[in-house]
């Protein structure tokens, strides 16, 4: 991978709260920890995890939705102010949402829904260009014919065709960048794969860099060229996907891995990491103060340094982890 194709980066980035603990009082909790990922043209990266370690919370940040505590943000290099971005900044990164009922006013047509952000960013004005523009981006998105769906409403579409409209409506911004948190898990089983495999399409065609937030290590398999796992706000393992997924350095990883077929397809939505993680002993950690890694009180190889330091960064050929005792 070329540095000049890295479109948005997440340098280092954290993100605290204050929570109300019932015996500590008010105190700070750390939902992303020192995070560090790149999003780059014509490629898909997963974001892999088990549910609150923190996926959601470094999506919103990338999409400037909520702000870092510490670190930064880059758009083609420039480092991004923390409060309000520029307008074209946010043009051209969108986020597409979970629930695709949610995220589309219902009283309005898709001409108007999707014929919006091309008013809105210049890119047509005349209402003949609109209407032309929003045909187009329906056809890419496979609503065809495109003329039968303009005067439609989100009422009158099923629920994989409204994650299509919603898709449609992120690419009439232009968007270099699509940030994806789980745009299947809500969708009929039988729908998902379509609208992987149109993330898949638009990312290679169109050279969008697309974040794709999931649950599901198979379909992170399926359409993504580099994943990045997730585990209590850290990133504990990142590398092009083959090699994560068929020779992992983190046992954390290893073990959503190994509990899951070599030819799951994708789209069962059965093999998700939350149920794979009752597997393990114990329970999700606290994200407390210990010193050493936050996934050893689970961790089959733990030895007596992992609860006293933390492990360090270890490299295999373009993946890494951090671990003291990587899987051979
Ligand atoms: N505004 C907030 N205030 C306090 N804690 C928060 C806030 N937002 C998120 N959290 C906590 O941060 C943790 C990570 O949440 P996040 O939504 O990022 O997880 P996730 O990996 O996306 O989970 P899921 O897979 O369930 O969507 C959770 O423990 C959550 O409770
Ligand atoms: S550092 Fe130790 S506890 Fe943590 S994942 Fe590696 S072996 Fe397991
Ligand atoms: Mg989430």
């Amino acid at each position: 991978m070329h540095e000049y194709e890295r479109i948005l980066i997440a340098d280092d980035i954290s993100r605290e709260y204050v929570v109300d603990d019932p015996i500590m009082g008010r105190v700070a909790a750390t939902v992303v920890e020192n995070a560090s990922l790149a999003l780059s043209r014509g490629q898909i990266h997963a974001l892999v995890g088990e549910s609150g370690s923190g996926k959601s919370t470094l999506a919103r940040m990338l999409g400037f939705v909520i702000h870092p505590t510490s670190g930064s943000i880059l758009l083609d290099g420039a480092r991004q102010r923390r409060a309000r971005p520029r307008r074209d900044v946010l043009r051209r990164v969108q986020i597409l949402f979970q629930d695709p009922y949610g995220s589309l006013n219902p009283l309005q047509r898709l001409r108007y829904l999707i014929g919006r952000p091309l008013r809105l960013h210049g890119f047509a004005s005349r209402r003949r260009d609109v209407e032309a523009g929003v045909s187009r981006l329906l056809e890419s998105v496979g609503l065809l014919p495109s003329a039968s769906f303009l005067d439609r409403r989100p009422g009158d579409l099923s629920g994989g065709q409204r994650q299509r409209v919603v898709i449609a409506r992120a690419l009439a911004s232009r968007p270099d960048v699509l940030l994806a948190d789980e745009p299947v898990s809500m969708l009929d089983v039988s729908i998902r794969l379509e609208i992987l495999d149109l993330l898949r399409r638009l990312s290679d065609e169109q050279g969008v860099a697309v974040l794709y937030v999931t649950h599901d290590i198979a379909s992170a398999r399926y359409i993504s060229d580099f994943v990045s796992v997730m585990y209590a706000g850290r990133i504990v393992e990142a590398g092009p996907v083959d090699a994560v997924i068929d020779r992992p350095l983190h046992p954390y990883t290893r073990l959503l891995v190994d509990s899951t077929p070599a030819a799951a397809p994708p789209d069962i939505g059965v093999h998700r990491v939350s149920r794979w993680a009752k597997r393990m002993s114990g329970s999700p950690p606290s994200r407390d103060s210990s010193p050493g890694c936050p996934f050893q009180p689970r961790c089959p190889a733990a030895t007596a340094i992992c609860a006293e330091q933390r492990p360090p960064k270890v490299a295999r050929g373009e993946s890494w982890a951090e671990c003291w005792n990587p899987v051979e």
